[in-house]
């Protein structure tokens, strides 16, 4: 079989595989990435919206994987949207050149800076918030939505109503930063350009205005001539060498996710950007498959980053609820992170369906006090993830409180519409951790008993950032890459 060589290959091209790309590019070196997703862009097959899924709506599924509402049934294609079920939780995920870019929300928070010193008391906190968090907003292409448009703008019903209702209840507000183009969608309401965030754009992608990382860190590092990314190319296991180089499985598929060429790459130095679940289940299957080397603390201090949905029924609803037409893309949450007993944010979430349910939605993110554990189960060679009620209970009483007190100020009930009992415990958007940041790998992602292996991504994170993770993964990996590049680790 003809082994392809590359001197440095990333799999996946998400944040951290698309910060790294471009920083070795900058320096000079020639890079590989390999993603099982499909390159959008490059198809010109269009991304579908919420109330019309059709190709990119999910990874090789038969249905709709949305978090509620799945009523269409699908042609299996290898969509933008994937979801990983366990026992009890479910993690969502893009496939995609550009990672959990192409799918999410875009919504991009810097951390408070003294959880940020609670999770990485080893890192110089003071260099982060005046370099690296700044260089991530810089590059993300971060902005912010102008006040009168929301004041004014028919979509941002909701977010007026969320606020309205929270500042009633006594909880503080905020504005929330995103890489969606805020001046793109002031034209889009005009009917100047082509809808995309207000015709129900986002989780199965957007045609326009989001800058995702193809339009960012991506374009930047093929504008260099030194990157070359292979979509549809999925790496199934790694073997070390007795060099310490690396060797490859890697399965190219069509669209239909049947395999169309089994391949071989060889390579010196190795990133691993698949994002905290893919890393971890690239690692831990190769271990159980060729005894590829990892210590046990591989797996340990994951989390949800306090991830917990619930929401309410009956809001507003004389006066046209939350509205009938809405923005895919959130602009508000509360912020009730400093109350000592119920420390929390909350992000006020659209739910654009197309009709007036005169409900509100809420994406909780809470602290991660009881962390979880990834394991491999060799008999079904698939991972598994201890994690239960137990380590959600905080999390519930936290939306219970929250719920309770809105309601009471402002009327409605909690959601039985959208969740049975009213509260969405295993939906999950930010796994985080696995591979942490100087435990699993040394100061800078060199993974323990490795000498050419990085992991650059969201595993690097113990299990909570305490707001949505990825512009925290972009100035981790920015300060990684950096450093890694400093000590001539790919010389
Ligand atoms: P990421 O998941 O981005 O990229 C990993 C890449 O590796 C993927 O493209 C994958 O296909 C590829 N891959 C995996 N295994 C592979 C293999 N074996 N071979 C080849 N390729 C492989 N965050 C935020 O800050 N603000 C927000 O608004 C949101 N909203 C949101 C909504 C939804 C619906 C989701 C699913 C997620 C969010 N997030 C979010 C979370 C955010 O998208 C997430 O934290 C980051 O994308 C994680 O970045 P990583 O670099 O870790 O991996």
């Amino acid at each position: 079989q003809e082994i392809v060589d590359a001197p440095i290959i990333i799999v996946g091209s998400g944040y951290g595989g698309a910060v790294s790309a471009l920083r070795l590019c900058e320096a000079g070196k020639k890079v590989l990435i390999l993603e099982m997703g499909l390159n959008w862009e490059k198809s010109g097959i269009p991304f579908s919206n919420l109330l019309k899924p059709g190709k990119s709506a999910a990874w090789l599924k038969k249905k709709t994987i949305a978090p509620f509402m799945n009523l269409f049934s699908l042609q299996p294609f290898t969509g933008a949207l994937d979801r990983l079920d366990f026992e009890h939780i479910n993690i969502w995920v893009g496939r995609g050149v550009g990672g959990g870019s192409i799918v999410n929300g875009g919504m991009a928070v810097t951390p408070k800076e003294s959880y940020f010193k609670e999770i990485f008391p080893q890192l110089d906190a003071e260099k982060f918030y005046n370099f690296y968090f700044p260089l991530a907003r810089k590059e993300l292409k971060v902005n912010v939505i102008n006040e009168q448009f929301l004041h004014d703008c028919p979509y941002y019903k909701f977010t007026r109503v969320g606020e309205e209702e929270a500042h009633k209840a006594g909880f503080k507000t905020i504005r929330v930063p995103n890489v969606y183009d805020f001046n793109y969608m002031e034209k889009e309401f005009k009917n100047e350009v082509p809808r995309s965030a207000l015709n129900t754009e986002v989780i199965y992608g957007n045609n326009h205005g989001k800058n995702s990382l193809d339009k960012t860190y991506l374009k930047k590092a093929l504008d260099t001539g030194n990157l070359e990314i292979l979509d549809l190319h999925c790496v199934d296991s790694i073997q070390m060498n007795e060099d310490k180089s690396y060797t490859l499985q890697v399965n190219q598929i069509n669209t239909s996710g049947e395999t169309i060429a089994e391949k071989v790459f060889h390579c010196k130095k190795l990133i691993l950007s698949a994002g905290t679940m893919g890393t971890l289940y690239l690692l831990m299957k190769s271990n159980a498959k060729n005894g590829f080397p990892l210590e046990k603390n591989v797996g340990e201090n994951w989390g949800n980053n306090g991830n917990f949905m619930t929401g309410r029924n009956w809001v507003r609803p004389l006066s046209g609820g939350t509205g009938v037409q809405q923005s895919t893309i959130p602009v508000g949450g509360v912020d009730n992170w400093d109350d000592k007993e119920h420390p929390f944010f909350a992000e006020i979430a659209p739910l654009p369906m197309g009709m007036d349910v005169a409900t509100a939605l809420y994406l909780l993110i809470n602290r991660v006090d009881k962390k979880g554990k990834v394991s491999y189960n060799t008999a079904t060679q698939k991972l598994t993830i201890d994690w239960n009620e137990n380590h959600t209970e905080k999390m519930r009483a936290n939306a219970d409180y929250f719920i309770k007190k809105m309601n009471r100020a402002n009327g409605g009930t909690r959601s039985h519409f959208l969740f049975k009992n009213g509260f969405g415990p295993n939906i999950c958007y930010h796994p985080l951790g696995g591979c942490v940041l100087g435990e699993a790998t040394n100061p800078y992602g060199k993974l323990n008993n490795h000498e050419n292996l990085f992991v650059l991504d969201g595993s690097l994170i113990p299990g909570t950032i305490g707001v949505n993770p990825f512009v925290t993964i972009v100035a981790i990996t920015e300060y990684c890459i950096e450093n890694l590049i400093r000590q001539n680790e790919f010389a």
